[in-house]
C-alpha cells in the first residue's frame, strides 16, 4: 500500500468530469487501497479518485465517520465504484464543510438532507441505500468530486473569490 499525493485547488484535473469504470481489475483494487490509506493518512472521511490524479469514478469513505461516540480504532473503509444519486430529499446546512483538497478552508453548504445512492461494490455487484446526516454529506460531496465539483463551487461567488484569491497569494509565496 501506498500513501498517494492529494491534489490541491487550483489543480485544474479536480475541476474535471471523471469516467466510468468498466472493469474492476487489480489495477482498480490497488488503487482503492491506497486511497483509503490516503484518506486516513490525512485524517479524511471520504476520498475520489480524482483527488489523487486519477479521473474514475470510485470514492471511498469511512462508514463509521457518522457514528456519535467515532474513535479512530472503528473506522472501516467502503468503496464505491460508479455511485450515482438516483434520489434526494429535503435541505440542510451542512456546516465547516471541508475537503482535502481544499486547503486551509471550511464553509456552510446547502445539502440534501437525505440522498438514495446507487453503485457498485468492490466486486462489481450492485447496492443501492439511503444515506442521512453526515453520510448522506459525504455521498453528495464525494459524487461531486466526480463530476468536477468542489464544496467551493457550491457557496456564494463572492466567498470563493475571495478564497481564490487568498489561495493565490500562499501559492505564489511558496514558489
Ligand atoms: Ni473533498
Amino acid at each position: 500500500m501506498a500513501i498517494l499525493n492529494i491534489l490541491k485547488y487550483p489543480e485544474e484535473s479536480l475541476s474535471q468530469p471523471s469516467i466510468k469504470i468498466d472493469v474492476i481489475d487489480d489495477k482498480i483494487k490497488k488503487l482503492v487501497e491506497d486511497m483509503g490509506e490516503t484518506m486516513f493518512h490525512d485524517a479524511g472521511v471520504g476520498l475520489a479518485a480524482p483527488q489523487i490524479g486519477v479521473n474514475k469514478r470510485i470514492i471511498v469513505y469511512d462508514s463509521h465517520a457518522r457514528d456519535p461516540e467515532y474513535d479512530e480504532t472503528l473506522r472501516e473503509i467502503t468503496v464505491l465504484i460508479n455511485p450515482e444519486i438516483i434520489a434526494s430529499h429535503g435541505s440542510f446546512i451542512s456546516e465547516d464543510e471541508g475537503c482535502l483538497s481544499v486547503v486551509e478552508y471550511r464553509a456552510n453548504v446547502k445539502r440534501y438532507e437525505k440522498v438514495t445512492v446507487k453503485a457498485l461494490n468492490i466486486d462489481g455487484e450492485p447496492l443501492e441505500f439511503d444515506a442521512e446526516g453526515v453520510l448522506s454529506v459525504i455521498m453528495q460531496h464525494e459524487i461531486d468530486h466526480l463530476d468536477g465539483i468542489l464544496f467551493i463551487d457550491r457557496i456564494s461567488s463572492l466567498k470563493r473569490a475571495m478564497y481564490k484569491k487568498k489561495r493565490l497569494k500562499e501559492l505564489k509565496k511558496e514558489q
